[in-house]
């Protein structure tokens, strides 16, 4: 009996010294193992309660309960002690001081024409379109044969048009989107509804109102019934999303040769016309052309310039300005979605 309160008074000893000397979390973490725990010899002690005679387990419980009592408020209470250590030095090691100078990384920004050519998809996503996509470089048959462009069509010559070596290939960069209705006809069925921002090349030189490299966006309807009071409604939709409710349009008579009847849109802007793009009623040889039964459909096509329509709306003055890149200028149209 005196062997085992002794046994029992040891233990205590060693596992107070053992919680004190612990001087972090993980150690108390052991400490507990060793000697709190099931495997404790305290624990032991109380196990060996079970085969003793009723009074000597009496007496023996006491001293064996009041040592579980002892050790276990020493470890909480060095485990809060240890916590609150553990705090306030990860509240140390992880300050962060907010006044120090930072490293200076400005936020890149979309180019103001792919801003735009983000709203007009999204304006005609929500009309129900698809934006249709075609390549850049293109087949000259679908960039003017298939639109009805004949071959001594003036558009044709070296003057407009960038054509690609070998010239047997027959590639030419395109001069519009307008090849894409043709690759959207051949692929699909109508009722068709695409539009189609993209790139196109002209030979022109860069000045203030010119680049070669620019950008159209090109709309495409083909349809049961549709008429050029569709076409006219659809652009005063959009001429409005771009410039404003109080915006007007008209529409002069033109000529293209893949739409009949063809017409220039012009729009009503800060007390001026200004020309936007071409448009009709898509030419029945084009339709047919692309297997498409002009007794059951008909369908109108729009185009126009996409850096034209960003500078009359932002007071831009000079394409130099679009087409160099200075982020100063970026900049000015915030970051773009
Ligand atoms: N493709 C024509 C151009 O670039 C514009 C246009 C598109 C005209 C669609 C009519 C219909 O000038």
């Amino acid at each position: 009996m005196t062997q085992n309160v002794q046994a029992v008074e040891a233990a205590i000893d060693s596992a107070l010294k053992a919680i004190a000397d612990a001087s972090d979390l993980d150690q108390l973490k052991q400490v507990k193992i060793e000697h709190v725990g099931d495997k404790s010899e305290i624990a032991k002690a109380s196990q060996s309660l079970g085969k003793m005679a009723p009074e000597e387990r009496a007496e023996f419980g006491k001293v064996v309960g009041a040592a579980k009592g002892r050790v276990n408020a020493a470890y909480e209470a060095r485990l809060i002690e240890l916590e609150r250590e553990r705090d306030e030095r990860v509240l140390v090691e992880e300050r962060v001081d907010v006044t120090l100078p930072v490293k200076k990384v400005s936020a890149g920004g979309l180019h103001p024409l792919t801003v735009l050519t983000n709203e007009i998809s999204d304006l005609f996503i929500g009309l129900g379109y698809r934006v249709a996509e075609g390549p850049e470089m293109e087949s000259e048959w679908l960039n003017f044969d298939a639109l009805n462009i004949p071959a001594d069509h003036p558009a044709r010559t070296m003057q407009d048009t960038f054509f690609v070596e070998p010239l047997s290939a027959k590639l030419v960069m395109r001069t519009h989107t307008s090849p894409v209705q043709i690759r959207t006809m051949l692929e699909s069925q109508p009722p068709i509804y695409v539009i189609c921002p993209g790139r196109t090349y002209r030979a022109d030189e860069l000045d203030a109102t010119h680049t070669p490299v620019f950008s159209q966006v090109e709309g495409l309807v083909i349809d049961r019934g549709i008429t050029m009071a569709d076409l006219k409604g659809t652009l005063d939709h959009f001429a409005q999303a771009m410039f404003g409710p109080d915006v007007k349009t008209r529409l002069r008579p033109s000529f293209f040769p893949f739409t009949e009847p063809s017409a220039e849109v012009d729009f009503f802007f800060n007390g001026r016309w200004v020309e936007w793009g071409g448009c009709g009623m898509v030419n029945q040889k084009v339709l047919r052309a692309a297997g498409i039964d002009t007794d059951e459909f008909s369908g109108f096509a729009f185009g126009m310039g996409l850096e034209r329509t960003l500078m009359v709306r932002h007071g831009i003055t000079d394409m130099h300005d679009i087409v160099e890149g200075d982020i100063r200028f970026t900049q000015q149209f915030g970051m773009g979605a």
